[in-house]
């Protein structure tokens, strides 16, 4: 979920739905805000997209204020309706919260209430808050005491923010897991769950810390642990330049970040590779005999970034000679799985914010093995925890649908296999100086195959209408094929499904039917040429059960040519790192494809970019 809360001269609620503009992409069922105002606390809250709360503000005004909260929702507990929406206020109507998480125990806390009269609105478990705040705030008089003592009572993982109309001037924020940024501005303060929300006003920000409460007023800013003791806090300035958040007159964030994946990719590389073919990854605080001691990779991660951890054990495998395991974090967690402090644990998240990939995280320090986090936003939580951690450099990626971060999340995954093979001193010395090399070259690729894409746009709104799409790849382009169905699922709500081209004829070759697009992700005819040989086999197989051949396959590769009903080129690239060039295709192809839809392709349903809970 995305909160904002606000507190200064200008007016709180443009200030905070602006801001929640900026966060939607955090979840979108439900939004809602709160203003404190001379005449007291107002609150609107409306089921669905952002647009119909700020359609409901023109038709029901609220009066005008400067302190404020909002909160944009993706639901937990109770389903997406107007009631459910946050902000949640008490019986009194003095109180409002808005919340991220889940509170473990608020059946008990909400009996609890029920038992001293209180009359509980809707089937949340942020109602609970607001009714346990107003009650403490009824005692102390202090919205920040009240929130540290109702904070100790509470179980799970939660971030609140709240304001009260006895304290008008005041917005009290509390975190516990889920991430929440303090902004400093000018006789003004903002609290958001990510900077993204504020940048338009300040780029002084401070991160609050694990169990934390701070009590904002418009000129002060007043952090303490839940136990009320002052907390050290680290102040940081924001570099991410506020366009960066914005359009820049593409239809959707998803097609201006598609564009800006050379960029990234060459962001992502600079510095840390050099014309000799030498890596240089100073960032990463495990030291180079410790690396010489693992003995395993463990790869954690959800969602797409769990498809670059696939590609990345082919990479790390080969150059390494160490055994590389690749989970799913919901997964792994709860699997007891076998890790010491040989085992070098890398968790991959855009966000750094996704608890699955957070518990993993714990639970594989707990076990004493080294994480080393690979993550697009600074200060977010996974690298905190971490033990080390390589920033990918995409900037702000808005769009749910991860595309510039997933080729950086790539980027970053040879890295690491290159500088462990480095520092191993593996037989590969002079390929993996190669590689190095390669990699310099390859925003150069991408860039190529953007300037490409039309007859893909064309593809895609031909097969608007199909109902099944399948993919198919080996070795590295499994995991692109996989990608590429999960592209189509979220965008297109289409049934996709990747498969492993050999695994094809021990069952799924049963889905193939007349017509059906199969898309595959064919390898470099160069270098492990029977890969590429077994592959154009496949094809073969799909096409003559009736398959509409959809291929994708290198420059000058014309093996495959008789059998692709559609030939969409990538610029040849060593295998290894193809999936950085035949990836994009699929990224667009889902795209037009969900426009074609009429879907919406930065807000795909149900779905939430960063997701904090288990
Ligand atoms: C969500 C998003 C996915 C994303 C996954 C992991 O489910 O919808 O697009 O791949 O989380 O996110 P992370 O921020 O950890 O990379």
């Amino acid at each position: 979920c995305g909160i904002v809360g606000y507190v200064g001269s200008q007016s709180a609620l443009d200030v905070v739905v602006a801001g929640l503009k900026r966060l939607e992409y955090r979840g979108y069922d439900s939004a809602g805000v709160a203003v404190l105002s001379d005449g007291g606390l107002a609150a609107a809250k409306k089921a669905g997209k952002l647009v119909n709360l700020e359609k409901e503000l023109v038709d029901r005004p609220l009066p005008s204020g400067s302190t404020g909260i909002g909160h944009t929702r993706w639901a937990t507990h109770g389903g997406p309706t107007d009631a459910n929406a946050h902000p949640h206020l008490d019986n009194a109507g003095r109180v409002a919260v808005v919340h991220n998480g889940i509170i473990e125990n608020f059946a008990a806390l909400r009996a609890e209430l029920a038992g001293r009269g209180h009359r509980l609105a809707s089937e949340t478990d942020t109602e609970v808050v607001a009714h346990l705040l107003a009650e403490e705030f009824s005692a102390c008089a202090d919205l920040a005491e009240a929130m540290r003592l109702v904070c100790r009572r509470l179980e799970g993982a939660f971030t609140l923010v709240a304001v009260h109309a006895d304290e008008p001037g005041v917005v009290v924020g509390a975190r516990r897991n889920s991430p929440l940024v303090v902004g400093v501005g000018e006789d003004e303060a903002f609290l958001a769950s990510d900077v993204a929300a504020f940048i338009a006003h300040t780029r002084s920000a401070i991160e609050l810390g694990q169990d934390q409460v701070v009590e904002l007023r418009r000129d002060s800013v007043t952090v303490t642990g839940f136990d009320g003791r002052p907390a050290e806090v680290r102040s940081y300035r924001v570099d991410w330049d506020a366009s960066a958040a914005e359009k820049g007159g593409y239809d959707y964030f998803m097609l201006k970040e598609i564009a800006e994946q050379p960029k990234a990719v060459a962001d992502t590389l600079l510095g840390r590779v050099d014309a000799a073919g030498s890596l240089t990854l100073d960032e990463v605080r495990i030291s180079d005999s410790e690396l010489r001691e693992m003995d395993k990779v463990v790869i954690v991660a959800c969602g797409t970034a769990f498809h670059a951890g696939l590609i990345a054990k082919y990479a790390i495998e080969h150059w390494t000679r160490i055994p590389c395991e690749v989970e799913l974090a919901s997964e792994f967690r709860y699997r007891d799985p076998i890790l010491d402090q040989q085992t070098l644990v890398i968790a991959i998240s855009q966000s750094g914010e996704t608890m699955d990939t957070l518990m993993a995280l714990r639970h594989a320090r707990e076990q004493g093995a080294k994480v080393l986090a690979i993550c697009n936003t600074n200060g977010s939580t996974i690298p905190r925890e971490a033990d080390a951690v390589l920033y990918t450099h995409a900037g702000p990626e808005v769009a749910v649908a991860s595309t510039k971060a997933f080729l950086t999340q790539l980027v970053a995954c040879y890295l690491v296999a290159l500088y462990l093979g480095q520092v191993r001193g593996t037989k590969w010395g002079d390929e993996i100086r190669a590689v190095v090399r390669d990699l310099s070259h390859i925003a150069g690729s991408v860039e190529q195959v953007l300037g490409t894409m039309e007859p893909v746009r064309k593809l895609a709104r031909s097969l608007a209408d199909k109902d099944t799409v399948l993919f198919l790849g080996r070795h590295v382009g499994y995991p692109v094929a996989l990608e590429g169905a999960l592209k189509l699922k979220e965008l297109a709500y289409m049934h996709a499904e990747g498969f492993a081209a050999g695994e094809l004829k021990h069952g799924p070759i049963a889905l193939i039917e007349e017509d059906v697009p199969v898309v595959v992700v064919v390898p470099s005819p160069r270098g492990r040429s029977v890969l590429h040989d077994k592959i154009v086999s496949n094809i073969q197989e799909i096409r003559a059960r009736g398959a509409r051949t959809v291929v994708i396959a290198e420059e000058g590769d014309e093996a495959v040519t008789p059998y692709a009903d559609h030939l969409v080129r990538v610029p040849a690239t060593p295998t290894l790192l193809q999936p950085l060039v035949a990836t994009v295709p699929l990224q667009v192809f889902a795209c037009e494809l969900a426009t074609a839809r009429g879907n919406e392709v930065d807000q795909p349903r149900n779905l939430a970019k960063s997701v904090t809970v288990e």
